[in-house]
C-alpha cells in the first residue's frame, strides 16, 4: 500500500551545511516545496530563507505545522531532541550524520521514528555518491564471484583551518574526527564486510583516533580519523583486499547537492512505499553504537587498553 508523498520540506538549521547542501538541494528538487528554515535565531532563519527559498521560522511548533518532512542539519548534540519532536508530529526525517553523540539519544530518535511510523534516511555522503555506490556494487559482485573481502584499511583526514566553514563548529572541535569522519568510514567499511562486532582504539597526535574493527565472520578493518591534520596532509584513502584482489575507493566526484538530491529521492520513495530504507535511523543508530564503543574504549586507563612495549630503545638512523 502506498502513502502520499511528502511534498512540503523544511530545513532545521541555519548553518553552512543547512544552507548550501540541504537547502539548495531541496529548493532545486522538482517534487519538493521548500517551506523554509527553522533556526534558534529567527533572524538567521529569515536571512538563509531569503537567499535559498521559503521563509524563516523561529517557532519550532509553527514550523512543524507547515511541513510534511524535515531535513535536519544541526549540531549532533541538538539533532536528536528536535528529530524526536518532528517524528512524534508525524514528519518524515532526512537526517545528517552523526545521528547523535551518545547511544541513548540515538535510541530515542530510532524509537520515535518507529512509534510514529515515519520514513527516515540519514545523509551518509559516500553511500549516496553515484561513483562510490557503483564502486561498492562492483565490490559486492567481485566478492560474490571470488569470496568475501578479508580486510580493509582506511584513513579519513580532514584539516579544519580558520577559513573552513566548519571552523565555528564546537562539537567537531570537542569530539574530533572520530565523530565527524567516523560515520562515513564505517558506512563504507560496513558495506564491504559484515557488521562490526568488536572495536579497539588508540589516540594519535591532534585529534587523531585509530579504530580497529573485527567484523562478523572474521574479516577486519581499520580507520584513522582526524579533522585537524596539517592542510597539506588532508585526504581520504581506503583499500580493501581479499580473493578478488585489492581495490582503492575512488574519490568523491559528484557535487554534494546532486548527492543529497539522491538521498531526498530515496526518502520520498521510502515515505511513499512504506519500506524501510537501508540507511535509515536505525542504521544511523548502529553507527553511533560503534562510535560510542570506540569512545568508551578510549576512556579506559591506558594500561587497560594498550599493551606497553616492555623495552624499546631509540635506534639512531
Ligand atoms: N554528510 C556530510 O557529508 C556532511 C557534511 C557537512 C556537515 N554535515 C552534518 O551537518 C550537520 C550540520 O553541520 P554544520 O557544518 O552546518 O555545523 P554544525 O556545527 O554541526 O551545526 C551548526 C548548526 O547547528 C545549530 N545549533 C547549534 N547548537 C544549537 C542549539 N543548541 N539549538 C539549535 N540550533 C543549534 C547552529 O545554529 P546557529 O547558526 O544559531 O549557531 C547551526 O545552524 C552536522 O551534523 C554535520 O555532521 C554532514
Amino acid at each position: 500500500m502506498t502513502r502520499p508523498a511528502p511534498k512540503r520540506f523544511g530545513v532545521v538549521g541555519t548553518g553552512f551545511w543547512a544552507e548550501t547542501c540541504h537547502g539548495v538541494a531541496l529548493a532545486q528538487h522538482p517534487d519538493v516545496d521548500l517551506v523554509g528554515f527553522w533556526g534558534r535565531d529567527a533572524a538567521k532563519a529569515d536571512d538563509v530563507a531569503g537567499r535559498v527559498g521559503g521563509r524563516g521560522f523561529g517557532d519550532f511548533d509553527e514550523f512543524l505545522d507547515a511541513v510534511d518532512a524535515v531535513a535536519i542539519a544541526l549540531s549532533p548534540d541538538v539533532q536528536p531532541t528536535l528529530a524526536v519532536k518532528a517524528a512524534a508530529a508525524g514528519k518524515h526525517l532526512l537526517l545528517d550524520k552523526p545521528l547523535a553523540l551518545n547511544l541513548a539519544s540515538a535510541n530515542s530518535v530510532a524509537q520515535a521514528a518507529q512509534d510514529a511510523n515515519v520514513a527516515s534516511v540519514v545523509f551518509l555522503t559516500y553511500r549516496f555518491d553515484a561513483q562510490t555506490a557503483a564502486w561498492l556494487t562492483n565490490m559486492r559482485e567481485l566478492a560474490e564471484l571470488h569470496g568475501p573481502w578479508e580486510g580493509a584499511i582506511s584513513r579519513w583526514t580532514g584539516s579544519i583551518g580558520p577559513d573552513s566553514p566548519y571552523a565555528p563548529s564546537l562539537w567537531r572541535r570537542e569530539r574530533g574526527g572520530l565523530w565527524d569522519w567516523g560515520p562515513h568510514a564505517i558506512s563504507v567499511l560496513d558495506d564491504l564486510m559484515p557488521g562490526i562486532e568488536r572495536v579497539t582504539a588508540t589516540r594519535g597526535v591532534r585529534d587523531t583516533v585509530n579504530l580497529a574493527f573485527e567484523h562478523r565472520g572474521g574479516a577486519s578493518s581499520s580507520a584513522s580519523l582526524t579533522v585537524t591534520a596539517p592542510a597539506t596532509a588532508a585526504g581520504t584513502l581506503l583499500v580493501v583486499w581479499g580473493p578478488g584482489g585489492q581495490h582503492y575507493l575512488p574519490p568523491l566526484t559528484g557535487s554534494y547537492v546532486a548527492t543529497y538530491r539522491r538521498a531526498a529521492d530515496q526518502l520520498l520513495d521510502s515515505a511513499t512505499t512504506g519500506s524501510d530504507h537501508p540507511l535509515d535511523v536505525s542504521y544511523a543508530r548502529d553507527l553511533v553504537a560503534v562510535l560510542a564503543t570506540g569512545d568508551q574504549y578510549l576512556a579506559r586507563p591506558p594500561a587497560d587498553r594498550i599493551a606497553e612495549v616492555a623495552t624499546f630503545t631509540d635506534h639512531p638512523s
